[in-house]
């Protein structure tokens, strides 16, 4: 298979990156980072999620800050909607362009992130996709613990690929296939993507790729080379889970800027521009750039 002409990126930062931040951040911080994104030509942003905010204290201002959106034909904004009462929530802003429901290939996982099996979690979404499709929004479906879970270890590929038809089936037109601990290796990650494509097609299939064992970057350039065509990453790799304990970052969006440049990849986005914001929001943070382009780029 050859290399996609084009990727397509979903910045995952204010949502991912910022909901394991121990301090709480600014709503001010939070709009300073979207904003600066867009500037960067990201189009397209997981800005929160309506989860419970005792689950996710980090997230507990998601109403006001897509209320304080701002107005940007330009960018799609995205938001995690768990239940019917964070979908209600989600449409009362009415600022978001797509929701994304989420659970996992691991029994044990879904239970600690969002207080559920695996089926109950995907009976709970029947409504919540019922509601955005008759409010017009897409639906992204995300799928943790894809190459490994902290609980159960190993994760079969089969897992996956029939979570993948289950969501696909009641109405998610993406999935987003989530390496939540960052332990997979390139040809684990190759393997399951090709096994996930024989129900999904490229456009319909994110990578979602945390870094905890600095495979994401390899993990994403054996899943290029089988076609894969959207990858979502977390500016400075920032991020981890709450429920995923030892979890660091997402792949930062602009090391996979890096290598899409590299392979001859085009990706709309303005690498100078998103470096010198992923420097801003770790100073904003006071951690270490996680990037190692972006602290290459800023010097
Ligand atoms: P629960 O306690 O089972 O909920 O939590 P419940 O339905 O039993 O309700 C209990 C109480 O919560 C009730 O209030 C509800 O109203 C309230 P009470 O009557 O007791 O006063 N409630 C809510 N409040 C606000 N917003 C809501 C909501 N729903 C119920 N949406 C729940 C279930 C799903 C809500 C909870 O487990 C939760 O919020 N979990 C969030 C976990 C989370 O956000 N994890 C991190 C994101 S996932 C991730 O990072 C992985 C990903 O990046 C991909 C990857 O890397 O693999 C996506
Ligand atoms: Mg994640």
């Amino acid at each position: 298979m050859s290399l996609p002409r084009h990727v397509r990126l979903v910045e995952v930062s204010p949502r991912d990156g910022l909901q394991n931040e121990p301090q709480p951040v600014s709503l001010e911080t939070k709009l300073g980072l979207i904003e600066r994104l867009a500037q960067a030509r990201i189009k397209e942003i997981e800005v929160t999620g309506f989860v419970h905010p005792r689950w996710v204290p980090q997230l507990a201002d998601a109403s006001a800050l897509c209320q304080a959106l701002p107005l940007d034909s330009t960018v799609r904004y995205s938001a995690l909607v768990p239940n019917e009462k964070g979908m209600h929530k989600a449409l009362e802003c009415g600022k978001l362009r797509r929701v994304a429901v989420f659970t996992a290939a691991s029994e044990a996982f879904t239970r600690k992130n969002i207080n559920c099996g695996i089926e109950e979690s995907l009976q709970r979404f029947e409504p919540v996709i019922a509601m955005a499709q008759a409010a017009g929004l897409p639906v992204r479906g995300y799928i943790s613990c894809v190459l490994g879970c902290p609980y159960e270890g190993d994760v079969p590929v089969s897992r996956v690929r029939e979570v993948s038809e289950r969501l696909l089936a009641m109405g998610c037109d993406e999935l987003s296939l989530g390496d939540t601990v960052g332990v997979g290796t390139p040809e684990q990650a190759r393997a399951m993507y090709r096994a996930v494509r024989q129900v999904a097609d490229a456009p319909q299939l994110a990578l979602h790729f945390h870094d905890t064992y600095g495979q994401a970057v390899a993990n994403l350039y054996a899943c290029l080379h089988e076609g894969a065509e959207v990858i979502d990453a977390s500016v400075a790799g920032l991020g981890g889970c709450p429920y995923a304990s030892g979890a660091s970052g997402n792949v930062a969006t602009e090391d996979v800027v890096y290598l899409l440049d590299g392979l001859g990849i085009s990706h709309g986005v303005d690498l100078n521009r998103l470096a010198a914001c992923g420097q801003w929001i770790s100073q904003q943070l006071g951690r270490e750039n996680a990037s190692r382009a972006g602290r290459a780029l800023v010097g």
